[in-house]
């Protein structure tokens, strides 16, 4: 049985019919800049920044030009200097929370072959119907992880803005170590998500699938 794959094409705007719309192009790619920018920023304040060996730094500079300041003191230094890049943080948070609003709406203004829900309806379709295809089980898992991926990506906003508005959460102050916790392990799985993806995307250019980074660039043809 042929792989079955929604057809509904607007014959009268031939440019709309393209893999990847263009506002989900530049979705994808905005969204690539902004999740860098935050792991940036924790790779940041798990390195330079990070609160015990800069207060070290500090404490020992500041003891070397003849000024002493107390343990707490230097602590306390280190974290504002922590804090700042947590603010920088926060900020690439607040874009990533836009882009997964606007990726959530794009969802219902995409043509209808190029919906998320409608292409991994379809591909399940065919994993189902063809038995033993490989091509059909890998176009479904793929689009399964995505679908995990949004999954991720819509916990890690959550939990982000929960944090990022701990006042106004002061009624759940109990849950917000677990909210932490949360957000940080995440973070792993976020991690495995860009490793899983770019080796996949690599072996597609290198085997059947040539040429899809540029359709991700350009819009491709369906
Ligand atoms: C891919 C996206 C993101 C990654 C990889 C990420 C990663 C992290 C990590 C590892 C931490 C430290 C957690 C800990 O200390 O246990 C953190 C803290 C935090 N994140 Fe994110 N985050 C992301 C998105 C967001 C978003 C969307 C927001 C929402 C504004 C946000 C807001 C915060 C806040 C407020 C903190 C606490 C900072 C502090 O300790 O003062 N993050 N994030
Ligand atoms: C933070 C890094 C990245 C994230 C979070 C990410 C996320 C995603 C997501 C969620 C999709 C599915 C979009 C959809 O159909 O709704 C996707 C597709 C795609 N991405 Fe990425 N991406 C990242 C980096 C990259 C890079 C660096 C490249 C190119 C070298 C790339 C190339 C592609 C391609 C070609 C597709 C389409 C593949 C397909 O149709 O299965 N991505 N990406």
């Amino acid at each position: 049985m042929a792989i079955i794959e929604p057809v509904k094409k607007d014959l009268r705007h031939p440019a709309k019919n393209k893999k990847y719309s263009a506002p989900l192009r530049l979705w994808h790619w905005l969204n690539l800049i902004i999740i860098s920018g935050s792991l940036i920023t924790v790779l940041i304040n798990a390195t330079i920044t990070d609160d015990h060996s800069t207060a070290i730094l500090i404490q020992s500079d500041l003891k070397d030009s003849g000024a002493t300041i107390n343990a707490d003191q230097a602590r306390s230094a280190a974290h504002s200097l922590s804090d700042s890049v947590w603010d920088i943080h926060i900020y690439f948070g607040y874009a990533l929370a836009a882009l997964f609003l606007f990726r959530l709406i794009l969802e219902f203004f995409q043509l209808a072959d190029q919906k998320f829900i409608s292409i991994i309806k379809s591909k399940y379709h065919n994993f189902k119907t063809i038995k033993n295809n490989r091509i059909a089980r890998h176009e479904f898992t793929v689009k399964t992880i995505y679908a995990l991926f949004y999954l991720l990506l819509l916990v890690m906003v959550i939990t982000g803005l929960f944090l990022a508005f701990e006042d106004a959460m002061a009624p759940f102050k109990a849950i917000r170590h677990s909210v932490k916790q949360v957000h940080g392990f995440c973070m792993y799985l976020v991690l495995a998500f860009i490793a899983v993806h770019l080796a996949g995307v690599f072996l597609a250019e290198r085997k059947d699938g040539a040429g899809i980074v540029s359709d991700m660039i350009n819009g491709g043809k369906e």
